[in-house]
């Protein structure tokens, strides 16, 4: 399939700005493209007791998981307070779950210019049963 990358990093933006972040006030935005073409928006959305807290790249898998859609084919990644955002370690197994056939892209944006990397950039040897 034709990844539309600006258009995932676009979305991934706009939806950064519902991050609910009082607490870090580091905020996140991210958007997955599936398999099926559907793209599902998250923001992380932390809460007062703090391990609660849920990042945007799993609130967006969550979504699409919970809507019948398991195959990820590529995430985009976006937060205002930090360049070349990284998906945290918990993220990566998430993504890595659910990648299908094909290897997952990684969407990040560094001073105005996207950039891909593969999900085993990110996890080499993922673990999976
Ligand atoms: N966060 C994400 O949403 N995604 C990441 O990949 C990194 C961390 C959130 C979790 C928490 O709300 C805040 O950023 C600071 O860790």
């Amino acid at each position: 399939m034709n990844i539309d990358y600006e258009l995932l990093m676009n979305k991934a933006k706009e939806a950064s700005k519902y991050s609910y972040s009082p607490f870090s006030k580091f905020a996140v935005g991210s958007a997955v493209l599936m398999s099926n073409g559907s793209i599902y928006t998250g923001c992380n959305i932390e809460n007062s007791s703090f391990g609660m807290t849920i990042c945007a790249e799993r609130c967006a898998i969550f979504k699409a998981v919970s809507e019948g859609q398991k195959e990820v084919l590529a995430v985009a990644i976006y937060s205002p307070n930090e360049d070349d955002c990284y998906p945290c370690g918990a993220c990566r197994q998430v993504m890595f779950e659910f990648q299908g056939e094909n290897e997952i892209s990684v969407i990040t944006e560094s001073q105005g210019n996207l950039i891909t990397r593969k999900m085993s950039d990110f996890l080499p040897y993922g673990f999976r049963i």
